[in-house]
């Protein structure tokens, strides 16, 4: 298990260039198997969410390779329609390749991915969005066998906003006959993402980023050449690091839109935002104010996947925040190991827990609960002077790319120990 050695309290300040988005690239990785041709792709971060994607792509039978950012799929042989277990069981997000498979193939089977860390995350919209399209779906023994009896284009209604669910959704309905229409669907910038990439490969899909979706069915698709959307919860995670330690940070490549939200909450901080010139500038307040409520949501709310990284700077701040997780029912896990670095943190509900901010946090040996809980912690420790640390930083690596090069690069003392 490798972990990190953060000595903290250095400025994390200067330039700030990162790739594309994790939850962007994934279900555009999932896309690929559509077009039965070549997809290049460019700002893919060196990730292992990725580089697991890869390897299932390469199990169906597509070429894979990646280097420096681009990744090129050649989906031409995939010939493979199982995705083994082992698969979905590791990585929950696999599960957006269902769409896509069933788009391209006759009949898919594929394990019933189970809960993970932040929660028990059904499936149930998915599978409801995907019958509505007219697929046949047998459940037997923890997998899902989807049967291409009659893909048609028809109404779906989503009860919640899935992210995932509606990239199903998008994926399966991109072949089928006719006209698709999605309502209440998730308006996060990552499925804008996945609609620009299938447009460019021929597809006809229009109102992402709304919660109307239309796509027209369509028999072919087409080579495809894409670059990646900026990550906006990388971005919001090194934002906080430098606001935290009375940093400067300036971001080459930023959406205003999908900043907002984050940005938004922490100017309620102190923290000033500039944008400029494509870019971000952060200025740091000299002073952390409380944020009386932050209330995750889906976008344009604020996101889920930030909220353990604002904790972590409302444990700083000159009075009480309440955080109310609203989007999983266990996302709160990086509380008690903030706790241990000296937070001030009671729980009112399992979803609501406020924050009185301390004057400083104390070092310990923590561990990451999660992928963004672990961000978290690392964000704790940039401000202990002392050393601090973090094991289970597999999770971080999941979606962060070369997180201790980067914050180095930024004035921090962080070593990363390998141990295997
Ligand atoms: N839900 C259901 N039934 C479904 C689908 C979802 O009840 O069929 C529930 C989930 O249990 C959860 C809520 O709806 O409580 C939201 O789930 P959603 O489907 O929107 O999330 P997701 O597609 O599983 C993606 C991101 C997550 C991010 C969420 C919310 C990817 C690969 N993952 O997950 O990213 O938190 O949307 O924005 O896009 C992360 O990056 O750390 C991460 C967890």
């Amino acid at each position: 298990m490798s972990k990190y050695i953060i000595k903290g309290g250095n400025k994390i300040e200067g330039k700030l260039n990162i790739r594309g988005a994790k939850n962007a690239i994934l279900p555009i990785m999932a896309a690929t198997i559509l077009n039965e041709s070549v997809s290049i792709i460019h700002n893919v971060p060196d990730i292992s969410d990725v580089h697991f994607m890869i390897k299932i792509l390469e199990s169906i039978g597509c070429k894979v390779s990646y280097s420096d950012g681009t990744l090129i799929v050649d989906s031409s042989f995939a010939d493979q329609v199982e995705i083994e277990e082992c698969y979905v069981r590791k990585m929950r997000s696999s599960i957006i390749i269902m769409g896509a498979m069933i788009g391209r193939f006759d009949y898919t089977k594929i394990s019933y991915p189970g809960g993970c860390a932040i929660g028990s995350r059904p499936i149930d919209l998915h599978l409801k969005a995907l019958k509505e399209l007219g697929i046949r779906i047998e459940e037997d023994e923890g997998f899902i066998k989807c049967y291409k009896d009659n893909l048609e284009g028809n109404i779906i209604n989503f009860e919640f906003p899935s992210v995932g669910a509606t990239e199903n959704a998008i994926l399966a309905a991109v072949k089928a006959t006719g006209i698709t229409k999605i309502y209440n669907a998730a308006r996060e910038p990552e499925i804008e993402d996945l609609q620009n990439f299938l447009n460019k490969m021929g597809a006809k899909v229009k109102g992402a980023g709304t919660n109307y979706i239309e796509i027209e069915g369509v028999r072919k698709l087409r080579k495809v050449e894409h670059d990646v959307i900026p990550d906006r919860i990388a971005i919001g995670t090194y934002m906080i690091a430098s606001a935290l330690t009375s940093g400067k940070l300036e971001v080459d490549n930023v959406v205003i839109s999908h900043m907002e939200p984050i940005s938004d909450k922490l100017r309620s901080a102190g923290c000033e935002i500039e944008y400029k010139n494509g870019g971000l500038l952060l200025k740091p307040p000299s002073k952390i104010k409380s944020i009386d409520l932050v209330r995750t949501s889906p976008h344009p709310g604020f996101p889920t996947d930030m909220q353990a990284q604002l904790m972590t700077f409302m444990t700083l701040s000159d009075g009480i925040s309440v955080f109310h997780e609203t989007i999983f029912e266990n996302r709160f896990m990086h509380c008690a190991e903030l706790s241990r670095l000296g937070a001030n943190i009671k729980y009112i509900t399992e979803n609501i827990c406020m924050i009185k901010g301390v004057e400083k946090l104390r070092s310990a040996k923590v561990k990451s609960p999660d992928l963004r809980g672990g961000a978290a912690l690392v964000l704790a420790a940039l401000t202990i002077p002392q050393e601090t640390e973090i094991s289970n930083i597999y999770h971080i690596e999941r979606g962060y790319e070369n997180i201790e090069n980067i914050l180095r690069g930024l004035g921090a003392d962080v070593l990363k120990i390998e141990e295997i």
